[in-house]
C-alpha cells in the first residue's frame, strides 16, 4: 500500500466555529508528512479526528485503509498518538508508564520490559527509569509521551507540536527519533507552527490556515513559489549618501531597496543578476563590502505569500 492516511473533506464544526473546512490530502506509506499553521489554524482538531479522539462533522478519512471511526478498535493497534498535553501517569514511574501502556496495547509482559528497555534507552531516559513521571521535567515527559507511543511499534505516528516549548537538545532528540521512524518505514504526520522544523524534517509539509488547507507539497517546491522573497543583502564600509542609495535601488534586477540596521537588502528574483552589478557599483564609488550575502525564500516567506500573514506566533501553547 502507497498512500497510509487518506483524508476526504473533513470538516469539523465547535458550535457555529467552522474550526476545520472541508480538508483533503494523502500521506504517502513512509513519509514524514508536516501540518504547519498559525495557533486555532486546525491542527490539533485535525490530528484529534484522524486519531478519533473527536468526531468530524463531515467527510471521512482512512489510515491504512481502515475507516477512522468504523474501525477505530483495529486502526489503534497500528497507530501511536503523542497529543498535545502530555498523557503520562504522574504517579508511575518512567518504566512502569511504558509497561503500562504496553499492557493497554495488548503487549505480553515478557514483551513489555523488553519494548520498555529499548525505548528508555533510544529516548535517553535511562538515568530516570525509576523516577516518577511526576518529577520528570518538561522535556523529559514529552520524551516519555512519545516513548509510550511507540511501545506497540506503530506503523502511523501522529505527534501534535511534539518539540514546542523545548530547548534545542531535547528538540534534536526528537527530530531524530522521528527520522528514524521514517528509516524504519513508519509514516510520521506531525503538527507544527515551527516553519525550520518543518522545512528540516519534513518530505511533505500541508499548510492550513483558518481551517483552510491552502497547499501541500514540499518544503522546497512551496519555496519556489515565493521566489520573489529572494534577497542580496550587502554592509558596506561607509555609510551611503541618498543619491547613492538611489543609485543602489536602481541596480538591475532589484525589485526593491530595504534599509535594515547597518546592511541593506536588495529584493530580487535573480540574485546572481544583482551580484554583477553591485561590484561595478562599489569600485565606482570606492565602496568596500562587510559582508554580502545571497538568500532564497525562506518557509516563512512561502507561509505569509500563502496566508498574508506576519510572522509565526511565539511557541507557548
Ligand atoms: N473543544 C473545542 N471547543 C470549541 N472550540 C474549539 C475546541 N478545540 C478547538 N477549538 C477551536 O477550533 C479552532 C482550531 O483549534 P485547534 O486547536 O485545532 O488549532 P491548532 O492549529 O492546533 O492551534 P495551536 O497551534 O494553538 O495548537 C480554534 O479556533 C479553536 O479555538
Ligand atoms: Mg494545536
Amino acid at each position: 500500500m502507497n498512500t497510509s492516511i487518506e483524508v476526504n473533506g473533513l470538516t469539523k464544526y465547535y458550535g457555529q466555529l467552522l474550526a476545520v473546512d472541508r480538508v483533503s490530502f494523502e500521506v504517502e506509506t513512509g513519509e514524514i508528512f508536516g501540518f504547519l499553521g498559525p495557533n486555532g489554524a486546525g491542527k490539533t482538531t485535525t490530528l484529534r479526528m484522524l486519531t478519533n479522539l473527536t468526531r468530524p462533522s463531515e467527510g471521512s478519512a482512512l489510515i491504512l485503509g481502515m475507516d477512522t471511526v468504523r474501525d477505530s478498535l483495529r486502526i489503534k493497534s497500528v497507530v501511536g498518538i503523542v497529543p498535545e498535553a502530555s498523557n503520562v501517569f504522574n504517579e508511575l514511574t518512567t518504566v512502569s508508564n511504558l509497561t503500562f501502556t504496553g499492557a493497554l496495547y495488548g503487549m505480553r509482559r515478557g514483551q513489555r520490559a523488553g519494548r520498555a528497555a529499548e525505548l528508555t534507552g533510544l529516548f535517553d531516559l535511562e538515568a530516570h527509569r525509576n523516577r516518577k513521571a511526576a518529577e520528570l521535567s518538561l522535556g523529559l515527559k514529552r520524551r516519555l509521551t512519545i516513548a509510550m507511543s511507540l511501545m506497540h511499534r506503530p506503523s502511523v505516528v501522529f505527534l501534535d507540536e511534539p518539540t514546542s516549548g523545548l530547548d534545542v537538545e531535547s528538540s534534536r532528540l526528537i527530530r531524530d527519533i522521528v527520522r528514524d521512524l521514517h528509516r524504519n518505514g513508519v509514516t510520521v504526520f506531525i503538527t507544527t507552527h515551527n516553519m525550520e522544523e518543518a522545512n528540516q524534517l519534513c518530505h511533505r509539509i500541508a499548510v492550513i490556515d483558518h481551517g483552510n488547507l491552502i497547499a501541500v507539497d514540499t518544503p522546497e517546491r512551496l519555496k519556489q513559489a515565493a521566489t520573489e522573497a529572494q534577497a542580496v543583502e550587502v554592509a558596506f564600509d561607509r555609510n551611503l549618501d541618498p543619491g547613492e542609495e538611489e543609485a543602489l535601488s536602481r541596480l538591475p534586477c532589484v525589485s526593491e531597496l530595504r534599509a535594515l540596521g547597518d546592511k541593506y537588502r536588495l529584493i530580487a528574483s535573480d540574485p546572481p543578476c544583482v551580484l554583477e552589478a553591485i561590484y561595478p557599483f562599489m569600485n565606482e564609488r570606492g565602496l568596500k563590502p562587510v559582508s554580502l550575502n545571497t538568500f532564497g525564500p525562506s518557509l516563512e516567506d512561502v507561509f505569509v505569500k500563502l496566508t498574508g500573514k506576519g510572522k509565526e506566533q511565539p511557541a507557548n501553547e
